[in-house]
């Protein structure tokens, strides 16, 4: 346990002062918002394993109306604090430590639901599950899942995808794992890989760089498995990556 806490540190110190803390491009956020039906007036909206808000800030902007923005990590959640400071958004920012997997909200009132990159960490099913009680009727719930784009995945990958995430699935898989959560999938989008360079692998990479010398074991240990997992990214991504998942609960 020990071990596993100081695992999560060291990805924490990693990922801390990036935009992003997983793939993900704003004007590709926005397209996905462009997709959403229409929400009412004043809708309780929130985005669940938020990091340092890069979605938080794009709903806040949006919609214009409070964002619960839920992360486990209070270094991430001081970061959208001090962005959305910087944004004239703080207003709109709700920012809550806790567990994903255990948020004690009132059931039936969420409107909207964004999650990116970050369901994964309880399974896409167990987030479906956990956050489907949460949902006002009619409610619309937005998670990028990292998935199989294809059923023909070579060997290789799958062997890597039993330690990276051995609960991925295929679009196919996860469409209907939706439809037996109590939501209805109106629409799935892959985001494209340059949305992992640009934005996410490139600046990680930086931050590796600063760390190339720590003599923290841990540490050393998460930026070669980084490495490697690009590595992996660059040879196979035709096989894999995020899809978001358009859903409307019913
Ligand atoms: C890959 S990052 C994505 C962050 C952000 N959504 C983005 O796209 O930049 C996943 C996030 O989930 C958070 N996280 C992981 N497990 C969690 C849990 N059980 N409860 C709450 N947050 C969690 C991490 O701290 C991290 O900020």
């Amino acid at each position: 346990m020990e071990e596993q806490k100081k695992y999560i540190r060291a990805l924490i110190e990693l990922h801390r002062g990036l935009e992003r803390q997983g793939p993900g491009d704003t004007d590709y956020s926005n397209y996905i918002i462009s997709q959403i039906p229409e929400l009412p007036t004043n809708p309780r909206i929130a985005d669940i394993g938020c990091g340092a808000g890069a979605g938080t800030l794009i709903l806040a902007d949006k919609f214009k109306s409070k964002i619960r923005a839920v992360d486990f990590s209070r270094e991430f959640l001081d970061e959208l604090e001090d962005r959305a400071k910087q944004r004239g958004l703080e207003h709109l920012v709700e920012t809550i430590e806790c567990d994903m997997g255990n948020l004690d909200w009132e059931s039936g009132t969420i409107n909207f639901l964004w999650s990116e990159g970050a369901a994964y960490n309880i399974t896409f099913e167990g987030a479906l599950k956990a956050w489907r009680p949460l949902m006002a009727s009619n409610g619309i719930a937005v998670i990028s899942e990292m998935n199989y784009f294809t059923s023909e995945v070579p060997e290789h990958v799958k062997i890597f995808m039993q330690n990276a995430y051995p609960a991925i699935k295929t679009e196919s898989e996860n469409s209907d794992i939706v439809n037996s959560s109590g939501f209805e999938v109106l629409g799935i989008h892959r985001l494209p890989s340059n949305a992992w360079w640009n934005n996410y692998y490139e600046p990680l990479r930086k931050n590796m760089k600063s760390f190339k010398n720590s003599n923290d074991s841990i540490m050393q240990s998460v930026i070669s498995e980084t490495e490697e997992e690009m590595k992996f990214f660059e040879e196979y991504e035709k096989f894999y990556g995020y899809s978001f998942y358009i859903m409307k609960a019913v």
